[in-house]
C-alpha cells in the first residue's frame, strides 16, 4: 500500500533524525492521557471521554475539592475503577525500550500529564509526573500519607483520624504543578534535541508549553496523536494514529538503524555520551 509504504518512509527518516540530533542532547518525550487510552483508560477531551460526562469545574478544581469533596470523590472512585488492574500497552513498552537502545547514547526523559504510573510500570526509568500520582494519597488538614481507600468506601470522602479529608496526590486545576517535578521538566527540555509529543491535545498550560519550548530552543519536535493538535503543522514530523502502533514502528526504526552502525561508530556514540554527561 502507498499510504503505508510512505509512513514507513516518514518514520525511517525521522528515526535518522533523531539518531543525529542526539549528538547534541537528550530526547524528552511529553505524554498525556492518549499514551494510557489503550490500556482503557478514557482521555478527557476525546468524544467519550470523561469531561463528556463530568464538569471539570466541579470535579478537579481545587475550590470543588474544598467545597464538594464528595463529588470530587465520585468522580474520582469511578477513574480508578476504570483504571484499576490496566496495564502498559505497547506505547509505554515502546518509549522504555527506547531508553534502553540510546542508552550509549543520550538520556531519555519522560515527562507525562498521566497519573496511572503506567510508563513507570513498562520500564521506563527517569518519569516526571507533572499532575502527580493517582497511587498517592494524604491529609488535606494534616498532611499525614495514606494507602488507597477502598474502591468500595461507602462514606466519602474518605477522612483521616484527625477528621481531614484525605485527597488523591493530583494536581486539580487551580493548583501549582508540584515544584520539583516542573524544575526538572524545565531542565530536561533546557537539554533536549529531540522531542516527542505523544497522546495529548495540548490544551493544558504550563504543560503544554514544555513543547513550545523545545520548538523554540531548535529541537526536533515529533508529534504522534490520534488527531491533529495546535502543534501539529509546527512539529517537524507529526504522525497521526494510535501511539501503540506509530511508537513501536518509530522506534523499531531507530533499532534497524543502530544495528546498521559499524561497531567503530557505536564505539564512538559511546565515548560521545560519556563526554557530554549524555549516557548514564
Ligand atoms: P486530552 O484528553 O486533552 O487529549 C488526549 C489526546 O490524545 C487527544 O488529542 C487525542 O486525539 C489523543 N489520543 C487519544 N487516543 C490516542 C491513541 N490511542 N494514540 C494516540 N493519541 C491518542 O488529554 P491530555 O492532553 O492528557 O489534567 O490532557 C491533559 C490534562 O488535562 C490531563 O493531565 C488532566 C486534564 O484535565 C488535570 O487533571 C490537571
Amino acid at each position: 500500500m502507498a499510504g503505508e509504504g510512505q509512513l514507513s518512509d516518514r518514520l525511517r527518516r525521522c528515526a535518522d533524525e533523531i539518531l543525529r540530533r542526539l549528538e547534541r542532547g537528550i530526547l524528552v518525550a511529553l505524554t498525556g492521557s492518549g499514551v494510557s487510552a489503550e490500556s482503557g483508560i478514557p482521555t478527557f477531551r476525546d468524544r467519550g471521554g470523561l469531561w463528556d460526562r463530568w464538569d471539570p469545574e466541579q470535579v478537579a478544581t481545587a475550590e470543588a475539592l474544598q467545597k464538594r469533596p464528595r463529588m470530587v470523590w465520585r468522580f474520582f472512585q469511578e477513574l480508578r475503577e476504570l483504571a484499576q488492574g490496566a496495564r502498559p500497552n505497547a506505547a509505554h513498552y515502546a518509549l522504555a525500550e527506547l531508553e534502553s537502545l540510546l542508552r550509549a547514547i543520550s538520556r531519555v526523559v519522560v515527562i507525562t500529564q498521566n497519573v496511572d504510573g503506567l510508563h513507570q510500570a513498562a520500564g521506563s526509568r527517569t518519569v516526571i509526573e507533572l499532575h502527580g500520582n493517582a497511587g498517592r494519597y494524604y491529609c488535606m488538614v494534616c498532611g499525614r500519607e495514606h494507602p488507597a481507600p477502598p474502591l468500595t468506601l461507602g462514606e466519602l470522602p474518605p477522612r483521616c483520624a484527625c477528621g481531614g479529608v484525605i485527597r488523591p496526590d493530583v494536581v486539580f486545576f487551580g493548583e501549582m504543578l508540584p515544584e520539583d517535578a516542573w524544575s526538572e521538566a524545565a531542565a530536561a527540555v533546557e537539554r533536549s534535541a529531540v522531542m516527542l509529543v505523544v497522546g495529548t491535545s495540548l490544551q493544558v498550560e504550563p504543560a503544554a508549553s514544555l513543547a513550545y519550548q523545545a520548538l523554540q530552543r531548535g529541537a526536533l519536535v515529533c508529534q504522534i496523536n490520534l488527531e491533529p493538535t495546535p502543534l501539529s503543522h509546527l512539529a517537524h514530523y507529526t504522525f497521526l494514529g494510535p501511539a501503540s502502533r506509530l511508537l513501536p514502528a518509530l522506534v523499531q526504526r531507530v533499532r534497524e538503524l543502530l544495528s546498521e552502525r559499524t561497531p567503530w561508530r557505536r564505539a564512538e556514540d559511546q565515548a560521545t555520551a560519556q563526554a557530554s554527561g549524555g549516557g548514564d
